[in-house]
């Protein structure tokens, strides 16, 4: 049975918070057992908190009552400690933790909560299976590494609130019950019990609500949202994720990258202690597709895509002959000291490549002299040697080609260079390129559907000596949309927004939204811009990728107290489960297909 806490039962200080400077006090600690160790007349206790660990002692001059609880205690019973700090005994100092000169010779006990054997150990950096510790969470969020990271992200976030706020931008909260907003993504749907048959989005994003903001003459808001997207789960995408989300009226793109920039220098002076170059540096859309192969381009390391294609345009090899007859590209990259790789691992490297929807790999390495290659012989001398210089070959490197359409060029080399890179142990965690990448393109293409829809939102300003090809050649219209990319994640993207109702009619019309259906989707939207609406652009952090990136780790669910798994479900909760039926019926909705 677990005891009470008394009415004055309070502790003196954090278990890691105590110090030698504490020695001779009485003193009440309170935590979870890490580990109980019973050396016969000794017992000792370590007990910890989100702070650290602090020894608690048990010995002969124990009270007897007081011992034989300290034996029976076991891990992950939570305790209330009273007793006298003192220096440990000789030679039982513990160098490994602040607390390890000192101990607690206990003269009372209470065990607040007893503790079934947990499915893991309690500690630092283990490496259970994921699954495990989701179902366990509660249990994960113990552990130190993980409570570190939840603190930082708190910590993170203040800093944010601190800066916008400083910056004269105002906190407002938009609703979670909306209509569906334009983020691309599938909508989480929310049934109306009032209205039966009738739906709620959870919002995607705040963004007509900011831009109504700006309307009403807020001026300058962010706010730390919650935003809900149904799409295919990765390493940095959860299904309901946090923005950094801002909007500032009376603005160009300049000022908006600029106070952002200023956001970022901060975050990463105060977390990092790394004073980032500023400006930052920015790249078009176009220039990154070319060099990096990626909208998002990792920094941190070389291997630049080099284009062949007029070099190989009248060569007889079929692969690459049979991609430019088809308007594709031809292009490489030089990785450095790659001809270590054996032919074995260079195979796989197409099996990667496949499901980027290449169709081959070609390649090309030379080991002391000695020549091998998919493609050499296919190709003159000439072009042999043309196709060496382009990319900057020397002896022990590995050329990788792929032709293509311009895409999948784009797509399978972007992210062959950031997978050889990883196999070369070229990136450095500690190091952090950021960049702004800009002039996305308004409209894109679908490849299946021949559809052209928005790259950003609907919402997008053009850039404003564009304007003119918006019927003749939308395609190549650029947009004033922006991304922040730091290491090769996309952590943040905004733009200026169209502020003219005329505007945004032409541009939806362009995207083939029919006039009703823009009205029925965003009519309050248009609506509003007939009564005055200012110039105004904002941008949203992805904060959970943010966080993940400051404290150098890969996954976002580590920065996120309950994420969801691969398959969007929670494992702890069993989330998404059945409704109650009861429920159903007063939102009028069977279920007419369900899984089980
Ligand atoms: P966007 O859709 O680019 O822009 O989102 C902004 C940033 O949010 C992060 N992000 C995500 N993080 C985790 N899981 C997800 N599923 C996820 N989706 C997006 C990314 C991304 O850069 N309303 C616009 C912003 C604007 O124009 O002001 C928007 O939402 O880091």
């Amino acid at each position: 049975m677990a005891e009470f806490l008394s009415r004055n039962e309070k502790r003196t200080k954090y278990c890691g918070e105590f110090t030698s400077a504490d020695i001779g006090s009485k003193v009440t600690a309170m935590g979870w057992v890490q580990r109980q160790r019973d050396l016969g007349s000794l017992i000792f206790i370590d007990l910890r908190d989100r702070t650290g660990i602090i020894q608690l002692a048990f010995d002969d001059n124990t009270d007897r009552a007081v011992f034989d609880k300290a034996f029976k205690t076991r891990s992950e019973y939570v305790l209330s400690a009273t007793g006298t700090v003192r220096p440990r005994g000789e030679g039982a100092v513990n160098k490994n933790i602040p607390t390890g000169e000192i101990e607690i010779a206990v003269e009372s006990l209470k065990v607040l909560g007893t503790a079934e054997t947990p499915p893991f150990e309690i500690v630092e950096n283990s490496d259970v299976r994921t699954d495990l510790r989701m179902k366990y969470r509660y249990l994960d969020l113990r552990r130190p590494d993980v409570q570190y990271n939840l603190l930082m992200r708190s910590r993170i976030s203040k800093l944010t609130r601190d800066f916008y706020t400083e910056n004269g931008f105002i906190d407002i909260e938009t609703p979670y019950l909306v209509k569906p907003t334009p983020e691309g993504a599938r909508d989480y749907l929310v049934p109306s019990r009032v209205h039966n048959g009738k739906f709620y989005a959870l919002p995607q994003s705040p963004q007509l609500y900011k831009q109504l903001l700006m309307v009403s003459g807020f001026d300058r808001y962010f706010q730390i949202a919650r935003c809900f997207r149904d799409e295919d789960l990765r390493a940095d995408r959860q299904p309901d994720f946090t923005q950094i989300d801002l909007e500032m009226s009376f603005v160009t793109v300049d000022d908006i990258m600029e106070v952002n920039e200023r956001f970022l220098k901060f975050i990463f002076h105060e977390i990092k202690g790394i004073d980032i170059e500023h400006p930052l540096k920015r790249m078009t859309y176009r220039e990154a597709m070319l060099r990096f192969g990626s909208d998002k381009p990792d920094l941190r390391f070389g291997m630049e895509i080099v284009d062949l294609t007029d070099i190989l345009r009248n060569c007889a090899f079929k692969v690459f002959a049979g991609a430019i007859a088809n308007n594709g590209y031809i292009r490489a990259i030089n990785v450095k000291n790659g001809a270590k790789f054996s032919r074995k691992e260079i195979d796989a490297l197409a099996v990667f490549a496949a499901s980027y929807k290449a169709k081959g790999v070609a390649w090309y390495k030379s080991a002391g002299g000695e020549i091998s290659s998919s493609y050499a012989k296919f190709l003159t001398d000439e072009e042999n040697s043309a196709v060496r210089e382009a990319v900057g070959f020397e002896d022990g490197d590995l050329i990788l080609i792929i032709a293509d359409r311009e895409k999948v060029v784009c797509d399978t080399l972007g992210a062959l260079r950031c997978h050889m890179a990883r196999k070369m142990d070229l990136i450095r965690r500690d190091d952090y390129k950021l960049l702004w990448i800009t002039d996305f393109p308004l409209f894109e293409k679908d490849d299946e559907t021949g559809e052209i829809d928005a790259t950003h939102n609907p919402f997008t300003m053009p850039v404003e000596d564009d304007i003119q090809y918006l019927d003749s050649d939308p395609l190549k219209v650029n947009s004033t949309a922006f991304d922040i990319v730091i290491n090769g994640t996309e952590a943040g993207g905004g733009a200026m927004r169209i502020n003219d109702p005329a505007l945004q009619d032409h541009v939806l019309r362009a995207i083939g939204i029919p006039e009703e259906t823009a009205r029925a989707k965003f009519g309050f939207l248009m609506d509003a811009y007939k009564y005055g609406a200012p110039p105004h652009g904002g941008m949203a952090f992805g904060l959970d990728r943010l966080v993940t990136l400051l404290l150098g780790l890969d996954d976002i669910r580590d920065v996120i107290a309950f994420p969801k798994m691969q398959n969007a479900s929670e494992l702890m909760s069993e989330c998404p489960n059945i409704a109650d039926p009861q429920s159903l019926e007063d939102l009028g909705i069977a279920v007419v297909r369900s899984e089980e």
